[in-house]
């Protein structure tokens, strides 16, 4: 059987994130990606990358309506290796923070998070209000591990395919997918002898 990734996609700015993880999954033959991508990630979907739901969903193995809460997803004895939100709304955080599972990316994650299978937020906001660090908080002491998009510069990125592609190579290592083609620390070369 397939590695089976679910891949939620929220109305925060960022939709290339959850679209490139797509798009890698879709390169990999031991993984599936089930997608739930929001209403309101379809607009961002639109705004920024003027891709419609049909073209994202056109990505996954199998795609979900983020209101069909009786979906396959929605249960814990639909095995997963976990799950990605990739961009996750403040909205959605709040959500995953306080089990509010009212739509399939909410009840998707509280059902990750209780089988105790890896669930990654790629939360997008800034500046940060209290309640979404608390929320941050709240879904890392449950086990999530908050990824927010921040660009690594040590890995020279020449464009913004760069910076997206990094984020997302590193997201997939914590699920022991390993991408030959990330640029992984080597230390730092030729450093100058005086270092002021
Ligand atoms: C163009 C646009 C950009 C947005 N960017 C963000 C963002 O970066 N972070 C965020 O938390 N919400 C953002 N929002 C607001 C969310 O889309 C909104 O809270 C929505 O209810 C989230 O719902 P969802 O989590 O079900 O997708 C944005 C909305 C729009 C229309």
């Amino acid at each position: 059987m397939k590695k089976r990734l679910i891949v939620g996609i929220t109305g925060a700015t960022g939709a290339v994130y959850g679209i490139h993880l797509l798009e890698v999954l879709k390169g990999l033959k031991d993984w599936e990606s089930h997608l739930v991508l929001t209403d309101a990630g379809v607009l961002n979907l639109w705004h920024e990358l003027k891709m419609r739901r049909k073209d994202a969903e056109r990505l996954a193995d199998v795609a979900y309506h983020p209101k069909d809460i009786a979906a396959t997803l929605a249960s814990g004895s639909f095995l997963t290796e976990g799950m990605v939100i990739a961009p996750c709304s403040m909205k959605t955080l709040a959500a995953v923070a306080h089990a509010h599972a009212d739509d399939l990316v909410s009840r998707a994650a509280d059902v990750v998070l209780k089988e105790r299978r890896r669930l990654v937020l790629m939360p997008r906001e800034t500046p940060l209000n209290l309640a979404h660090l608390r929320n941050m908080v709240a879904v890392s002491e449950m086990g999530a591990i908050v990824f927010p998009p921040v660009p690594a510069f040590y890995a020279a990125p020449k464009s913004l395919d760069d910076l997206v592609a990094h984020s997302v190579a590193r997201v997939l290592d914590l699920f022991g997918v390993h991408s030959a083609k990330l640029k992984r620390w080597q230390g730092l070369k030729g450093i100058p002898a005086e270092r002021g």
